[in-house]
């Protein structure tokens, strides 16, 4: 088994196979959380540790599944099949935010933590100025569509979530009538929308893409859609911590996306369910987007 090391590339922990190396993992975690010197809101997420106490068995057979037969199920040349992953998973559990969640914890647990997300998520817009209302939006990794509720809370109206299965959407066009959905994957780079928006969102996603090469891309394709000055909004970890992950996650840091969005703004990043969420502004001005624009058509296309 490989030790801890900050240093090493998220793909290379995806090479740790066994299910003693993900109990490793987890009490890792677990000393992680109890000693760590993050601030104290992280520790609110149900642990790992509580999840194995209350029920030994489903936690030990959920270690198994995940560090054996789902590698195996799910194998695929990028990493792993994520579009059957997480159709399966969200044919599980529906609506339930178990299915985007923790599977380890009760709907209880999930509904409360997303709770505090929301919270969070929301303080952050404030404390960046960014008027929801008057935002057009993008969000990957639309899932059960718990943020779209918040959109359209706060007066979105121009909504578009992309997932990388389709399997929740006639749920939530019915839901969400006005909004639009499209299955794609965003590490492929490809993603048949028109348009740009100037709020981008990726909350609890990066982590579930788990190559640098399609995390980059991802990257790119929110650099793509989003107008200068717009905002991007993201889940991630500070620092590397973890010997083994299970097979549908790898460890993203800040750093990673610091080194592909060069020259953008970062805020601070603040404490979230068992991450950081930080609010990033692409470089650029309103004078560069008409440019842009124009540039990009001709003379009888602009008329
Ligand atoms: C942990 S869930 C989070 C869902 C939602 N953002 C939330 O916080 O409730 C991860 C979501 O990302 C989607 N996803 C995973 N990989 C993706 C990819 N490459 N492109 C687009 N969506 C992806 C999954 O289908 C799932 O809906």
């Amino acid at each position: 088994m490989k030790s801890r090391c900050a240093c090493a590339e998220p793909g290379d922990f995806l090479a740790v196979e066994g299910f003693l190396g993900y109990i490793a993992w987890i009490f890792l975690r677990c000393k992680d959380a109890s000693s760590s010197s993050q601030p104290s809101s992280r520790k609110t997420d149900v642990s790992h540790f509580q999840s194995f106490l209350r029920n030994p068995f489903g936690f030990v057979w959920r270690a198994i599944y995940k560090m054996t037969i789902g590698r195996w199920k799910y194998a695929s040349r990028n990493g792993y099949d994520a579009e059957r992953f997480w159709g399966d998973r969200f044919r599980k559990y529906g609506l339930n935010l178990v299915g985007p969640g923790h599977d380890g914890f009760s709907s209880e647990e999930n509904e409360r933590s997303y709770r505090d997300a929301a919270k969070v998520f929301m303080e952050v817009c404030r404390d960046e100025g960014i008027d929801l209302s008057k935002s057009t939006v993008l969000e990957i990794g639309c899932g059960t569509g718990f943020y779209a509720e918040l959109f359209r809370s706060a007066g979105v109206t121009t909504y578009q979530g992309i997932d990388i299965t389709d399997v929740l959407f006639s749920d939530l066009r019915q839901r969400f009538p006005g909004f639009r959905f499209l299955k794609a994957d965003i590490g492929s780079g490809w993603v048949p929308i028109e348009g740009e928006f100037s709020l981008v969102t990726m909350i609890d996603v990066a982590q579930h893409i788990v190559s640098r090469e399609r995390l980059d891309a991802a990257l790119d394709a929110v650099d793509r859609f989003l107008t200068p000055q717009g905002r991007f909004i993201f889940t991630t970890e500070l620092e590397r911590t973890l010997a083994v992950n299970a097979f549908y996650e790898t460890q993203w840091i800040l750093n990673d996306f610091l080194e592909r969005l060069r020259g953008w703004s970062f805020g601070p990043p603040r404490p979230f369910r068992d991450k950081y969420l930080v609010c990033a502004t692409k470089k650029g001005d309103a004078h560069d987007a008409l440019t842009m624009r124009l540039s990009a058509h001709t003379p009888k296309e602009r008329e």
